[in-house]
């Protein structure tokens, strides 16, 4: 898919590829209403759109947006663009699909993250985020409807599951892929290693597409 992506701005990559997997697995009615939580470039809300759905972009990031927006118009697409903090944006609606690749990668420091890393940045063990989309997703649901989550098994997809089948959902595994470390990820191996979330000399990571629904 053609998408311009502005400097700044999160580039769609393996993690993104898989949510959109996993989405186009998912059946979806005309209008159906789908959230994409921390959409940068918009490529989960713009495959989304393709298909038909009524579709909500959130992130924190104006540049995102825009480019969102943008990427929606270069696919003929409308994506409706929410300003600010994952789920809160929306509070109160209640969709049929959210879908969310959000930043994942531990990192060492307890500062909130700046800059471009505040596409990946989360905290040191990686779930900053993580915790907050589990403890709001499942109300951000209709009956029926399905939460698509991505991240790197180094930080819990076990934790993941039990928070949101504490959530009410009913969680499965529906994609997972091993994957060379990158740059962010490589630059930090040893202290993976050293925090113990990776093992000696590991050098990749699995990519895990958790799926949560609401009965
Ligand atoms: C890993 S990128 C994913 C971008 C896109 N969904 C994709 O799959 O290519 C994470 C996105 O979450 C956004 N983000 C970070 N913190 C956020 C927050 N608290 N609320 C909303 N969006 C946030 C970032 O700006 C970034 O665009």
């Amino acid at each position: 898919m053609l998408l311009i992506t502005p400097p700044g701005v999160y580039r769609a990559q393996a993690d993104t590829e898989m949510l959109i997997g996993a989405l186009d697995d998912e059946p979806l009615a005309p209008g159906a209403a789908v959230l994409d939580v921390g959409t940068g470039s918009g490529a989960v809300a713009v495959a989304a759109g393709r298909r038909g759905a009524r579709v909500t972009a959130v992130d924190v990031s104006w540049s995102a947006l825009g480019a969102a927006l943008l990427n929606g118009a270069l696919h003929g697409r409308r994506i409706r663009p929410r300003h600010g903090d994952l789920l809160s944006a929306v509070r109160g609606r209640r969709f049929d699909v959210v879908a969310a690749n959000p930043p994942y990668v531990p990192c060492p420091g307890d500062s909130a993250p700046r800059g471009a890393a505040r596409a990946w940045d989360a905290g040191r063990d990686g779930r900053l985020l993580l915790d907050r989309i589990c403890a709001q997703a499942p109300a951000a649901l209709k009956p029926g409807g399905v939460l698509l989550l991505v991240h790197s098994d180094l930080c819990g997809v076990d934790t993941t599951c039990e928070l949101l089948r504490a959530g009410g959902l009913r969680t499965e595994i529906v994609a997972r892929a091993r994957q060379p470390y990158g740059p962010v990820m490589s630059s930090r191996a040893r202290w993976f290693e050293r925090e113990g979330l990776a093992r000696p000399g590991q050098c990749s990571e699995e990519l895990v597409v958790i799926r949560g629904a609401r009965e």
